[in-house]
This record gives C-alpha cells, sequence and structure tokens, in this order.
C-alpha cells in the first residue's frame, strides 16, 4: 500500500474497502497528459513569482516529464490506495525527484486542478468532436449533390405527404448537424476558462500570478470566484447535453436508415460491410450499425440525467460527489466520437435505390395538394378546395386510381375551375419544382442551399 499525501492527522489506516471505493484512478487516468501539462505551467507560474526557485522549477519539470513518458510506455505502476490521478503523479515524482517533489503542490488543491484537467480535457475533445461534425456535414453536402435528380416521398406521421428530392433530405440533415457545431463551438466560450489559483475554494495567500498560467496553458479568460471555479461542472453538463441533442440526430437518421433498408420500403441498401447476418436466417442483412447508434443515444441521456441529478443539491463548494462527472462525461465522449466516425464511414457506401424511391412517389395521392392549390388560383377559397380535393382522393382509391390517371371529365365533375392543364400541375417534376419559396424542395432552392453550405463549410474547414 502507497503512503498517502494527506495522511498527517490521521490515527488509523484507511479500510481497502475505502480504498477501493472512493478510488478514481481507473477512470481518471485518461487525464493524465492534461494533468502534467497543468502541472508543468503551475510549476513554471510558482517560478516566475519567485514562490519557488527557478532550479526547483526545472528539476520538478523534469520529473514531470518523465512521468509522462513512463505513463506512455506502459511503465507507470497504478495502485487504488493512491485515488486518482492528481495524487498518483504526484506520489511518483517525490519517488523520482524527492523532497522538492513536495513544493508542487504549493498554491493549489485537487479541487482546482481536477477542475483544471477536465477544462483542458474537453477543450480538446470539443475541437475533435466539431472537426469530425465537419465532415460529417460535408458528407452531407456530398450526398444532396449527387442525388439532385432523386425524389422520394416527404413523410408526416409516417405517411406519404408531399414529393421532395431526396437532396433536400440529406440538407435536412445538414442542418441539424450544423447547429451541433454551433452548440459545441459556443460550449468552448464557457470551458475555455480557467480555474487554477482557485485553490481549495477560497484562493491563496501565496502572491500568484493566475494570468500567467492561463497564457501558458492558452486560456483566454481566468474564472471571476473561487467558490465557483471548484464546484462549477456547468461546462461538463452543457457538453453532454450538446452531445446528447446531436445523439438524436443521429439517432433520427439511424432510425431513416433502419426502416428505408426494410423490404418495405427498400429505398437503401447498407453496405456488406456495415450490416451484419443472422445466425439463424440464412437471407438476413442486419442494420445493426444504425441500430446501436439508435440504442446508444439513450446512454449519452442517461449520463446527462446522472449529471443533472449529481449537481442539483450540492451545497458549494467541492463535493466529491464531482468525481462522478467522469464516468458520465466520458461515456458520452467515447460514445459521440464513435458513432460520428462510424457514419463518416459508412455513408459514402450507402446506395440509394432511386427506382423505388419514384416508385413510392407516385403513388398515395401526393398531389392532392397541389390539385387543392390549383384551385385556389382558379379562385376558390382554400377550405373549400381542400374539400374538393378530398372527394376527389375518394372517388379515386374506390377506383384504385391516383389523381393524375383520372380523366378530364372525371376531375370536372369535382369541381368546374378544372381545366387540362391540371395535369402539368400533378406532375411530380411540377410538384417539386413549384415549390420555391425560400428553403423550399424545389431543384433551384436546393441547389442554392447546396451552394450556401458549401460556403460555410469552406470556412468551418478553414478554422478546423
Ligand atoms: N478525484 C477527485 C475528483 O475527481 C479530485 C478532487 C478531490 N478533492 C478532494 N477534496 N478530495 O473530484
Amino acid at each position: 500500500m502507497a503512503e498517502k499525501l494527506w495522511d498527517g492527522r490521521f490515527s488509523e489506516k484507511t479500510d481497502k474497502m475505502v480504498e477501493d471505493f472512493t478510488s478514481s484512478i481507473e477512470i481518471d487516468k485518461r487525464l493524465y497528459p492534461y494533468d502534467i501539462e497543468g502541472s508543468i505551467a503551475h510549476c513554471r507560474m510558482l517560478a516566475k513569482t519567485a514562490i519557488i526557485s527557478e532550479a526547483d522549477a526545472s528539476e520538478l519539470i523534469e520529473g514531470l516529464a518523465a512521468i509522462k513518458l513512463e505513463i506512455e510506455r506502459g511503465k507507470f505502476r497504478f495502485d487504488n490506495s493512491l485515488e486518482d490521478i492528481h495524487m498518483h503523479i504526484e506520489a511518483r515524482l517525490i519517488q523520482k525527484v524527492g523532497k522538492v517533489a513536495q513544493k508542487l503542490h504549493t498554491a493549489r488543491s485537487r479541487n482546482d486542478q481536477v477542475a483544471l484537467d477536465v477544462r483542458m480535457y474537453l477543450r480538446d475533445e470539443t475541437l475533435k468532436t466539431i472537426k469530425r461534425l465537419v465532415l460529417l456535414t460535408k458528407i452531407m453536402v456530398d450526398l444532396a449533390k449527387t442525388h439532385l435528380d432523386v425524389v422520394l416521398p416527404g413523410y408526416t406521421h409516417l405517411q406519404r405527404a408531399q414529393p421532395v428530392l431526396l437532396s433536400h433530405h440529406f440538407m435536412a440533415y445538414y442542418e441539424m448537424f450544423s447547429r451541433d457545431i454551433d452548440r459545441f463551438k459556443d460550449g468552448l466560450k464557457r470551458i475555455n476558462v480557467l480555474p487554477l489559483g482557485s485553490a481549495a475554494l477560497a484562493g491563496t495567500t501565496y502572491p500568484i500570478d493566475r494570468e500567467h498560467t492561463a497564457r501558458l496553458l492558452d486560456f483566454p479568460k481566468i474564472s471571476a470566484n473561487s467558490i465557483d471555479a471548484v464546484s462549477d461542472r456547468d461546462f461538463v453538463i452543457e457538453f453532454i447535453s450538446a452531445a446528447s441533442i446531436c445523439m438524436v440526430h443521429l439517432s433520427r437518421l439511424s432510425e431513416e436508415f433502419i426502416l428505408w433498408s426494410s423490404s418495405e420500403f427498400g429505398f437503401v441498401e447498407l453496405p456488406d460491410s456495415f450490416t451484419t447476418g443472422s445466425s439463424i436466417m440464412p437471407q438476413k442483412k442486419n442494420p445493426d450499425v444504425p441500430e446501436l447508434v439508435r440504442g446508444k443515444t439513450g446512454r449519452v441521456f442517461g449520463d446527462l440525467v446522472s449529471l443533472l441529478t449529481m449537481m442539483k443539491s450540492l451545497p458549494l463548494s467541492y463535493n466529491r460527489d464531482m468525481q462522478e462527472d467522469k464516468t458520465a462525461l466520458f461515456n458520452t465522449v467515447d460514445i459521440l466520437s464513435e458513432c460520428i466516425e462510424i457514419y463518416i464511414k459508412m455513408l459514402p457506401k450507402l446506395k440509394i435505390n432511386h427506382e423505388a424511391m419514384q416508385q413510392a412517389t407516385s403513388r398515395g395521392f401526393l398531389n392532392a395538394t397541389d390539385m387543392a392549390d390549383y384551385l385556389v388560383a382558379g379562385g376558390m377559397p382554400f377550405r373549400q378546395a381542400h374539400g374538393c380535393v378530398g372527394k376527389a382522393v375518394a372517388y379515386a382509391s374506390r377506383l384504385k386510381k391516383e389523381l393524375h390517371e383520372l380523366t378530364l371529365e372525371e376531375l370536372q365533375s369535382f369541381s368546374s375551375h378544372i381545366k387540362k392543364d391540371i395535369f402539368d400541375i400533378l406532375t411530380t417534376d411540377q410538384m417539386i419544382n413549384r415549390r420555391t419559396s425560400f428553403g423550399g424542395t424545389a431543384s433551384v432552392c436546393v441547389k442554392a442551399a447546396i451552394k450556401a453550405a458549401e460556403k460555410e463549410l469552406k470556412l468551418k474547414l478553414m478554422v478546423s
């Protein structure tokens, strides 16, 4: 059992069960690069302010760098009795460089240290998430560009409603993922605040220079209140919340692919390399990837609820409950990155069945609204036109026909306003291309949306 760094006032050894219960090393060891980088910056600041000597700082920094190598090479021993990553690194530093290592923790507490580590980690992960999402949105735009001539039924209530361009559908996902990017970017502003220097909760008596540490660690802002700095986990909640919304988008896309790849729809075929077979039914090709993305979404929501619940009754300032934040956060980061990445790989290999989509568009009275709009253009109030077309739909469906398959005489029996030109209006091409309202599905609008998206993406690709 390793010696504790805090046992001065204790007369009894910690119970082994308590050590295991309170230890977080298995979870928080992934913070080690940030913990070390943060400690190095802290040392530099301590030397600059003459709180420790330059010689001591150099020794500490050398030791910390050597520990980083040990961990990277798998040569570092982790042990529950040392609680967490912060204690592990400090204890090892003492072993390596001796007494001088005991100066590292001057003007610092694990409370501001862990807040710093999590912020540094999450800053990196947020940037990585944004990069992945930029790639994903680019793929959406590419798909929209390559399928500009494909039409499918647009649905409401999962009932065929009106025809839309498949490109328009893909661009809807472009919009969703773009909003996700904006949300993660916005969160960065609040992640990027240096808590170090708040010490345990009240600040410190040493003449530290927090601005200097902030510069060294590339933080544009330092926290304004030491109590808040050690007890704030809003930025973690915000990340998981943005991740939850992003998972909703991925899950809805997944649900569509699951439906669309069924023989009932037959709109898409998922690549063989991204599907699995059944151990009993030889004909099966299962959409496990989208199913698992949909399934994992619930786990991310769970992380959000668990963090909100964990925080809601905590009195200020730091409480040990907060150690649990990392389990939720890391789980969310892992799931989100894996799900985005698998989509980035799978989407370009998607096979689209144009005919099945076209076929589905031609049946189900998708042109009923257009017929009503036609009557309105002829002077009929919309409600009356709606009723009139309703009757025509009932009539046609008794004959197992579509509206455009009725004769002109049959159509005219519902309204004398109807002329021969109605048949132009009822074609899929017209239904799509007459919807030119901004953001509509007409080919010109979708092309303009793609152009705008490409412009936006160029900028995003440049910064990310
Ligand atoms: N492992 C702890 C955590 O993750 C570090 C902070 C411990 N602070 C304390 N006062 N015991 O929250």
